[in-house]
């Protein structure tokens, strides 16, 4: 058996943070931002809104999409580092919003990688007959965990949340994926407080995203340089057979630099960066619903999905539509 991708949902907060705005509060500029990043502006949860709310909206669009309904899902696999809750888990607090009742239900932390590992996870369970019908969500409010005085940080971060409804067929559908994790590069990228460091950070009121960003950016090249090509020779196939690279929206110029690995042009690939800035988890499923939805990507086109995030953490999936 093998996971075919049956429909696809995504949503954004309403809330819209241009760069002008942000030169209000930080010391930054639209034309910095714009330059090293790509990004123009991004959308930010509201107070009370939640990662699961934002997955909810994402789900029920892609079930639609799907033509499936609560009775037919049975594996829910979230990608979040943003739960709304310790626990119950989001993938749990979202089967309960979608009237879906005994299937698993789980995220799982990866950061910004945390799409393409619940993807993965997904796969393998439709793969070996242990569900037929699975939702996968990459969801995350990291504008709730970013220090907003901090300009290295607060310019890049955004909130968001993609689905993908995935079905038993004959036919492949997501043909390999491919994880990777070191933990040795752990302090480049990580927020640094937790429930068993007991929040002592969060409570002082002086905790943010940590990035040592340039060095991220180094690593962040090298690392999906070598994993694209790695799963195309997994695969046996090569550069020119990929009809569209859907990357993890970081920084315009790690998705140009991985673009130029693959020789290919801008135009095969889905850039949202500049509208969306770094949704993390959601990141890869916002621009694949995006391409999808704009009616660039096809049925039957051969897409390549990538992301890297603290950890580091970094996976692959080569996907026939
Ligand atoms: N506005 C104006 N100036 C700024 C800002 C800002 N918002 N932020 C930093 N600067 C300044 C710095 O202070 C520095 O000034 P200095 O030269 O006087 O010291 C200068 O700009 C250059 O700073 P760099 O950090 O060297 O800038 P760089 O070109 O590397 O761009 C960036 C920074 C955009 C963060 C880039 O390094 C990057 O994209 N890194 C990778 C991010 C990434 O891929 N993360 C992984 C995924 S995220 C996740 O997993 C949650």
């Amino acid at each position: 058996m093998h996971a075919r991708i049956a429909g696809t949902g995504s949503y954004l907060p309403e809330k819209i943070l241009t760069n002008a705005d942000l030169e209000k509060f930080v010391d930054t500029t639209d034309e910095w931002i714009r330059t090293r990043t790509g990004i123009e502006s991004r959308h930010i949860a509201g107070e009370d809104e939640t990662t699961t709310d934002l997955a909810e909206k994402a789900a029920r669009i892609a079930m639609l999409d799907a033509g499936v309904g609560p009775e037919d899902i049975d594996l829910i696999v979230v990608g979040t580092a943003t739960p709304d809750l310790v626990f119950p888990n989001v993938g749990t607090l979202l089967q309960a919003r979608l009237d879906i009742h005994g299937c698993p239900a789980f995220s799982v932390e990866a950061a910004c990688a945390g799409f393409l590992y619940a993807l993965s996870i997904a796969e393998k369970f439709v793969a070996t007959g242990s569900a037929r019908c699975a939702m996968v969500i990459g969801a995350d409010t990291l504008s709730k965990m970013v220090d907003w005085k901090d300009r290295s940080t607060c310019v890049l971060f955004a909130d968001g949340a993609g689905a993908v409804i995935l079905k038993a067929t004959e036919e492949p559908g997501i043909i390999s994926t491919h994880l990777h994790a070191d933990g040795r590069y752990k302090d480049l990228l990580l927020y640094p407080d937790g429930v068993s460091k007991g929040f002592k950070k969060v409570r002082a009121g002086n905790v943010g995203v940590i990035m040592k960003g340039n060095e991220v950016y180094k690593v962040a090249v090298n690392t999906l340089g070598a994993l694209v090509l790695e799963t195309l020779k997994a695969n046996h196939i090569g550069k020119e057979k990929i009809d569209w690279l859907i990357p993890h929206q970081a920084n315009i110029r790690i998705i140009e630099a991985i673009a130029k690995r693959l020789d290919l042009p801008m135009e095969r690939v889905i850039v949202t960066i500049q509208h969306h800035g770094n949704t993390s988890a959601a990141s890869v499923p916002l621009a694949l619903d995006a391409g999808i939805r704009d009616g660039r990507i096809k049925r039957g086109q051969l897409l390549l999905l990538e992301a890297f995030g603290g950890g580091f953490t970094w996976g692959s999936a080569l996907v026939r539509y």
